[in-house]
Formats: structure tokens, C-alpha cells, sequence
């Protein structure tokens, strides 16, 4: 069976096609970063509108990368949510006319189950059951995964999420748009043992987690700390540098905490923060320590792809599963409302 995803929960469009038997035949993305950039963040209508602009021009060259034509398509998978909501419906609308003009059948894809089977994709992929720890932009949960669809939630962020926390810390600091990436490159030339940042909700029970204090910790140490003069770029290295540290432990305390509740020893790591070398790094080392395995999807497949969605769509179309209620974005779409498919793989 032949898959086209589509994804466009957010800034990115991503188009790929998924062979149940060949694996990954095309995957192209088109990032909307350099439209968002002077405004310091996504902004929503503009998102939409790239969105309409590139998905059709993008499934066309992802049908000439895999040397396919829309008449070999046997399904297509789309991101039905989390996300933008003008964004999904674009991705939705063209997915379900798409599936309506060539008499084929459409899936609406959870955006996160995309993520947490990423690492599906790559060379030795992980078996069930693991835990998986999802940090991205909108969600920092760890979940503990029996198999596809079934995802018990062991944590989450009480407000903002690690990737969030990344963007409203570099902001902060005056870096560019997106902020996560920008810090982790700034935070490569500084000292993370100048400043010593707190480990939030580490020293209380329980796998939830919370950002926000780490960034009202930076605001006031940058304030406190500049001085106006040369010297601010190397306190800001080492601010970012301990920033960075901070979340990479808080989040490696959780998993530890979470592997140790579950009896379980493997762990993959999925979102677009996982593309962080500090957090891979961190996580692999303990890894060799403890004696776990540790998955990670490739830095690209980390951050938002049409990969991820092709993969799960392809996945729960070749069991019979479609979405059946037409067009329809879902903004908030809770990650323990999936069901298995029919057939466990
Ligand atoms: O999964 P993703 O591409 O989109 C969402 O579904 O949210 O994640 C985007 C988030 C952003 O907050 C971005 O700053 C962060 O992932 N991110 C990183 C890195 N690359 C992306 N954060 C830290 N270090 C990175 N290298
Ligand atoms: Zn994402």
C-alpha cells in the first residue's frame, strides 16, 4: 500500500509517501521560519496562507522524488490535530479532495502519535513497550507505550512546554526566531557551570513537569547580570549554556523516575527538542550508565515532517481504519483518546 502524507499542524509543510513493503519513497518540507521570523513567532494567518501556497507544488515534487503519480496513491494520511487550526483545515481540505477525486481513502493523523512513532522510520527501530518522552513546542509528556494506539500518560507539563520554554528563553535573550535551535548554538560557546539554574518539580513526587519558572529565573538573571558593554555576549553564552543544562537534567531526572515506575528500560526521545545535542547527549550517556536503549528519530524526523504522519496513516489505513466524518482540524485532541488499530503490530 502507497501513503501520501500531509502534514500541516504549524509552520511547517511536509509531504511524503510511505510503501507498506519499500519503506519511505519521498519526503520534502517546506519551512515557513524565514515568514515568521520578523514577527518573533508564528503567526497563525500567515501560516495558513504559506500553507495553501506550497502543500500542492510540494506533492507534486514528493510524487516526482518517489517517481510516483497520483494514480499509484492508495491512501492518503493527513494531520487532523493538535495544531493551527486554519492550518490543519488546509492540510485536511486538500487531503479529503484529494481522497474524494481519486476514490481513495483519507486518515486524519494525531500530530503527537506521528512523533512518538518517528523512530519507526530509522535502521533499528524500537520494540514495544517503551516510554516515550515527547518534547516539543506545544507538549512535554512522557508517555508509556504498550503498543500502537495505546498510550498511557505518565506526566506533562503543567505550563509551558520544554520547546516553549527554549523559544521564550532565547527571546529573552535577544536571539533570532525560531529560539530553540538559536540557544542551543549559543549555549555551545558558554559555561554551564556559571550560573546555576533550578531543576523544576525534581524535588517532589510524580513525572509532571513545569518551564515557565526557568524562564522568569532568566529574565531576572539577565537583568541582574548585563552590563551593557561587550562582556554581555559571553554572559549570555553561559546563561543559555545553563539554561540549557537545566532542561536537559530536569528532563533526564523525569525519564529515570518514569523508566523506574514502569519496569521498563527502553526509552525514545521524539518532538522537535529532541533534535537538541545536549538532551541526546545527556540522555545517552546515563543510557550507557543504566544499562537502557535509547531511540531517537534523526534530527529531521525530531522536528515537524510529512514522514511521521505517511508512516502512522499508512499504518492504520492498511488495517481497514479511515476517517469516515470528513474535513475537520482538531485543535486540542488529547493524546489518550487513540484507540489501537484493529490488527496490533
Ligand atoms: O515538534 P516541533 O517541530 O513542532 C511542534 O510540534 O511543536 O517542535 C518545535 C520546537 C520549537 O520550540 C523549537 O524551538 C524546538 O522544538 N527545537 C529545539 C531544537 N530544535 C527545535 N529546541 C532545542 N534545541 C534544538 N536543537
Ligand atoms: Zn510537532
Amino acid at each position: 500500500m502507497l501513503t501520501l502524507g500531509i502534514e500541516s499542524s504549524c509552520d511547517e509543510t511536509g509531504i511524503a509517501l510511505y510503501d507498506s513493503e519499500r519503506g519511505l519513497l519521498a519526503d520534502t518540507l517546506y519551512s515557513q521560519v524565514a515568514l515568521h521570523a520578523e514577527y518573533g513567532g508564528v503567526v497563525p494567518e500567515l501560516a495558513s496562507r504559506d500553507h495553501l501556497r506550497k502543500t500542492i507544488p510540494l506533492i507534486r515534487e514528493c510524487l516526482q522524488q518517489g517517481g510516483k503519480t497520483l494514480a499509484d496513491i492508495d491512501g492518503i494520511a493527513v494531520t487532523e490535530g493538535p495544531g493551527l487550526i486554519g492550518a490543519l483545515l488546509v492540510g485536511t481540505s486538500i487531503a479529503h479532495g484529494l481522497a474524494h477525486a481519486l476514490k481513495i481513502p483519507v486518515i486524519g493523523v494525531h500530530h503527537m502519535e506521528g512523533h512518538l512513532l518517528a523512530p519507526m522510520l530509522e535502521e533499528s527501530p524500537p520494540k514495544f513497550p517503551f516510554v516515550a518522552l515527547l518534547v516539543s513546542g506545544g507538549h512535554t509528556m512522557l508517555i508509556e507505550v504498550q503498543g500502537v494506539g495505546s498510550y498511557k500518560l505518565l506526566g506533562e507539563t503543567l505550563d509551558d512546554a520544554a520547546g516553549e520554554a527554549f523559544d521564550k528563553t532565547a527571546k529573552l535573550l535577544g536571539l533570532s526566531y525560531p529560539g530553540g535551535p538559536a540557544l542551543a548554538k549559543l549555549a555551545k560557546t558558554g559555561d554551564t557551570n556559571r550560573y546555576r539554574f533550578p531543576r523544576p518539580m525534581t524535588d517532589r513526587p510524580g513525572l509532571d513537569f513545569s518551564f515557565s519558572g526557568l524562564k522568569t529565573h532568566t529574565r531576572t538573571l539577565w537583568q541582574r547580570e548585563q552590563t551593557g558593554t561587550a562582556e554581555d555576549e559571553t554572559i549570555k553564552a553561559d546563561i543559555a549554556a545553563g539554561f540549557q543544562h537545566a532542561v536537559a537534567q530536569t528532563l533526564l531526572i523525569k525519564c529515570r523516575r518514569a523508566l523506574q515506575q514502569t519496569s521498563c528500560k527502553r526509552l525514545v526521545i521524539a518532538g522537535g527538542v529532541g533534535a537538541n545535542q545536549m538532551l541526546r547527549d545527556t540522555l545517552l550517556s546515563e543510557a550507557d550508565k543504566k544499562g537502557w536503549q535509547v531511540h531517537y528519530p534523526r534530527p529531521t524526523f525530531c522536528t515537524d515532517n510529512g514522514a511521521m504522519i505517511a508512516y502512522v496513516g499508512n499504518l492504520r489505513l492498511s488495517t481497514g481504519e479511515v476517517s469516515a466524518d470528513g474535513i475537520r482540524g482538531r485543535p486540542r485532541w488529547p493524546l489518550d483518546e487513540l484507540q489501537p488499530p484493529a490488527v496490533q503490530f
